[in-house]
């Protein structure tokens, strides 16, 4: 007897309406804070237009292949009625491994939005905080009216760290909880309400009609900032500084790998999100003029838009020292600070920081999709359990990453693990099952199935061989040269007595010479004038043997400032050990989300999906 088919309901049945909103959906999903916060970032600090050569070569042997690979299977998952990654996978190859590759690409965008939403709260934050004039008293006050330009430059850009520090609790855990973080938890409130809201309309009267709207809008006040700076006198030079090239850096691998990541991160690669909005093509739909036209999209914004804005500005208004930065020091400290030099600054600050809002929302709504799909398909929910499910798990894994956000280290760590190394392993797993599962054979005849432009000749080659190999060599590295720092950042007995000793070096290096040489004249030191590196490690170490030595020295025998050094120290210490639990805390939370997320694709395939996929297999093989 054959076993009956689960019931799809309408929304598991869902298409894309048009092409063009398909297109804007998944370019939508791409463009995002990694376009316009962290690609100027990585740019002008890995030798700016050199970065291009390294960035151009991992879209092309990354970029456009992968995205090719996975707009194909997942419009063949849809076929066989599935739409989340663990579904997809499973109707293109029946085995475990593929529910474990599936179900990482449920787990990342479920992550990932959990923190992402948050960053794009302090985006609607800063906008409404623009638009109200409130950073033009901020920085108003900061400035003495007889201040020199590089006075002013300090005091609004200090002002501007300090209210980014205070307003999005980077200086203190759970800052957003408190009575002044209420207008905060507002805007996470507006963007977690948006999210859920259209994501519950569906696919295409949620995701797709907002998308038509949102990315045209995007582009148009981006394009509008784009002539205001464009028109600012001496940009040349911005421009010169952020596309001028480094190149002796091309030697360094890290500028590599950098390009590598950012192209991973920018595509929205390897976390399930194109493979499940390509499931809700219909048969015939073109995939290859489509994947094309959604990633050229977000190379437009990202590299003409963005590249053109932020760093130049930085460059002409505040001085080469504050156009380099980290994604969130760029784009929470530089980018407000900009504004009050630029005339017009209030508008154009809420404008940017509106157009960050919505780029982040479009992304972080595809974020949902899989698992909703997954819920849907794999439990037969209906859309409110399914979107009410999601909900509170996404809220679960939020609320603590907005609560730990001291040095944003829960969010950190989070990142890490995910977005930079298991997206590998999903992405690495996904291009084997095309290139050696499906076979690069079947894999070309069903990505042309439809399509009005044929794929590139070396295509086959490059799937099959180039990119795994690349994305393991690029992975290998990561792992190497950025894991054992992660790792170590989880052991509270190495961070604790690491960061007690980094104020005793601090310590020494001021105070060494013939002070120190008072306290403790057997230490057998040089003086300030002879010091090396390797001598001032031996005053470190001294100094720290001496203080934390047990017995200590009497307290009495200390001075003052070696007794605050001591308390700093132990500040450092405890606050260095409260981090490192963090961490520890953040990856032991992932790694039992992992296996409860492999655990219920295994379950889900077993009792649900296994036989709509038979079922829909079996109609097409019955297909004339
Ligand atoms: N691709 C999305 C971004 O760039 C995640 O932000």
């Amino acid at each position: 007897m054959t076993e009956p088919i689960p019931r799809l309901r309408t929304e598991d049945r869902e298409n894309w309406g048009s092409k063009l909103g398909v297109v804007l959906a998944v370019a939508g999903s791409a463009v995002g804070l990694g376009n316009f916060l962290r690609f100027p970032g990585q740019a002008v600090n890995n030798g700016a237009g050199a970065f291009m050569v390294p960035y151009i070569i991992s879209f092309l042997l990354l970029g456009i292949p992968i995205c090719w690979c996975e707009w194909t299977m997942g419009r063949l998952g849809g076929r066989r009625g599935m739409n989340s990654p663990p579904g997809v996978l499973s109707a293109v190859w029946n085995h475990p491994i593929a529910r474990f590759i599936g179900a990482l690409q449920l787990m990342l965008p479920v992550v990932i939005y959990m923190y992402y939403v948050f960053v794009e709260s302090w985006c609607l934050y800063y906008s409404a905080q623009f638009f109200t004039g409130a950073f033009d008293d901020l920085f108003a006050n900061a400035t003495a009216a007889d201040a020199s330009h590089a006075d002013v430059v300090t005091g609004v850009v200090g002002a501007s760290g300090a209210f980014f520090a205070d307003s999005c609790g980077l200086g203190q855990h759970g800052r957003v909880f408190t009575q002044s973080g209420l207008w905060m938890l507002c805007c996470v409130a507006i963007s977690f309400g948006a999210n859920f809201a259209l994501i519950y309309r569906g696919v295409t009267r949620g995701i797709e009609a907002f998308c038509k709207v949102a990315m045209p809008l995007l582009i148009l006040c981006a394009l509008i900032i784009l002539v205001r700076v464009l028109t600012l006198p001496n940009i040349s030079a911005g421009l010169g500084f952020m596309w001028n090239p480094d190149w002796p850096r091309l030697a360094d691998p890290s500028v590599w790998l950098a390009a590598a990541g950012q192209i991973f991160f920018s595509l929205s690669l390897g976390f399930g999100l194109i493979l499940t909005y390509a499931s809700y093509l219909r048969a015939h739909d073109d995939v290859v003029l489509s994947g094309l036209s959604a990633s050229s999209a977000n190379e437009f914004c990202e590299v003409v838009l963005a590249g053109l804005i932020v760093v130049p500005t930085a460059f002409l208004f505040l001085g080469p020292e504050n156009a380099k930065g980290s994604t969130f020091g760029l784009g929470f400290i530089t980018l407000p600070s900009i504004m009050h030099f630029m005339p017009g600054g209030r508008w154009f600050g809420g404008l940017w920081f509106g157009l960050l809002w919505l780029a982040a929302l479009t992304s972080s709504l595809s974020m949902l999709q899989p698992a909703i799909a997954f819920l849907e398909q794999g439990f037969g929910l209906r859309r409110r359990a399914s979107v009410a499910v999601l909900g509170l798990v996404t809220l679960a894994g939020a609320l603590p990453i907005m609560y730990f956000t001291k040095d944003a280290v829960a969010l950190d760590h989070a990142d890490f693990w995910v977005s930079q190394l298991m997206i590998y392993i999903a992405a690495t797993g996904q291009v084997l099952i095309f290139g050696w599962v499906l076979g690069t054979r079947n894999g070309i005849d069903e990505a042309t199935r439809g399509a009005e432009l044929a794929l590139p000749p070396g295509f086959a080659f490059i799937i099959k061989y180039i990119t795994p190999s690349f994305l393991i060599i690029v992975f290998v590295a990561w792992v190497y040269t950025h894991a054992p720092d992660y790792v170590r950042g989880m052991m509270p007995s190495i961070q604790g007595p690491k960061a007690a000793r980094a104020v005793y070096e601090a310590a020494a290096y001021d105070k060494l010479g013939r002070q120190w040489l008072r306290i403790a004249p057997d230490a057998d030191l040089p003086a300030q004038a002879d010091l090396d590196t390797a001598a001032a490690e031996t005053v470190t170490a001294r100094l720290a043997e001496l203080l934390g030595s047990s017995p200590h020295p009497a307290t009495d025998q200390l001075p003052d400032w070696l007794l605050r050094v001591r308390q700093k120290a132990e500040e450092s210490r405890t606050n260095a050990e409260e981090q490192a639990s963090i961490a520890r805390a953040v990856f032991v939370c992932l790694v039992l989300f992992l296996i409860v997320t492999v655990a219920l694709s295994q379950l889900t395939y077993r009792r649900r999906m296994a036989s709509i996929i038979a079922h829909h297999v079996s109609q097409e093989e019955h297909q004339p």
